[in-house]
């Protein structure tokens, strides 16, 4: 995998003290973030650290370590290691959205399972929802199925509605960030409050992706070209419009997001709404 960074040993004593003696399995690292899965004989976790010259990384895994902290579902353990952050918190098991819809993407196997994941995911949101907060980050990688239901991961941007945001919030992944939230980062003022209903935008925009292997928004087809483009470009080019890639490989499915992908922000569903709309689909 190349230069992963170093696993802090503080990290893997905590995780030894839940797990015994780990082994330790690269995940991903990328932006300052790195995460690991350690197993024992008693159990598995995942290892997370937040890194980076500029501070940026640790800050962002400190507070995302905070967000777990207050989540009743979630326990963590989080500590510092020179500058760096990291935090521990059980591994959970099951496909991403992403791995569940594998098989919808590739034409070659039933599609019950991807639809009732996905109705499973809006519900998981909605109930998020239901406590006050908001992802802010969610992507096809970030909603974890298994035979109980969907847990949601990486809260790097998440925001319970009463308490104070984060200074700045720059978005989660740019390609789902909802043209009124594109105009709010682009334009101010910050700090930014993302609001429930571009968690909705980012739901559907996902499940577009999960189901046609693609970003929801035709960037080509007004002539952007990706590799050019930096984010705060792209949230304007958002802001703007940008029509849905064209492809209809789950024609009702895809009729459903696109419903929710191109209505005013006012005009969108809950995330319960559109569970019970995709619950309605016809595979
Ligand atoms: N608690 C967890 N259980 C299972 N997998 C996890 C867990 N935390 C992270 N991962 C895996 O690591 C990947 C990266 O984690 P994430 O929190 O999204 O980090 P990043 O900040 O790099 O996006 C996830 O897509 C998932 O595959
Ligand atoms: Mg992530």
């Amino acid at each position: 995998m190349g230069d992963f960074a170093p696993c802090p040993p503080e990290a893997v004593t905590a995780a030894q003290n839940i797990c015994g003696s780990v082994e330790l399995r690269e995940i991903t690292d990328r932006r300052g973030s790195a995460v690991w899965q350690a197993t024992g004989p008693l159990g598995t976790v995942a290892i997370k650290l937040g890194y980076g010259a500029d501070g940026e990384g640790a800050e962002i895994t400190a507070r995302e370590a905070a967000v777990l902290d207050t989540l009743p579902d979630y326990t963590v353990t989080a500590g510092r290691s020179g500058p760096h952050v990291w935090y521990v918190t059980p591994w959970l098991d099951g496909p991403s959205t992403w791995e569940l819809f594998q098989p919808v993407r590739d034409g070659s196997g039933a599609r019950t399972t991807a639809l009732a994941g996905a109705v499973a995911l809006c519900r998981a949101v909605g109930d998020f929802h239901a406590a006050g907060w908001v992802h802010g980050d969610l992507q096809p990688s970030h909603g974890i199925h298994n035979a109980t239901g969907v847990k949601l991961i990486d809260f790097a941007w998440s925001w319970r509605e009463g308490t104070d945001p984060w200074r700045e919030f720059n978005g989660g992944i740019t390609h789902l960030v909802a043209p009124e939230l594109a105009t709010w980062i682009s334009l101010g003022p910050q700090p930014v409050k993302p609001p429930p209903a571009a968690d909705v935008y980012a739901l559907a925009g996902l499940l577009w992706t999960c189901t046609t292997g693609r970003w929801p928004l035709d960037y080509a087809a007004t002539g952007l070209a990706l590799k050019d483009t930096s984010p705060a470009d792209l949230r304007r080019a958002i802001a703007a419009g940008i029509p849905l890639t064209a492809a209809r490989p789950w024609p009702h499915l895809q009729t459903v997001l696109a419903d929710v992908l191109t209505a005013p922000a006012p005009e969108r569903p809950t995330a319960g709404e559109l569970a019970d709309r995709l619950a309605e689909v016809t595979t």
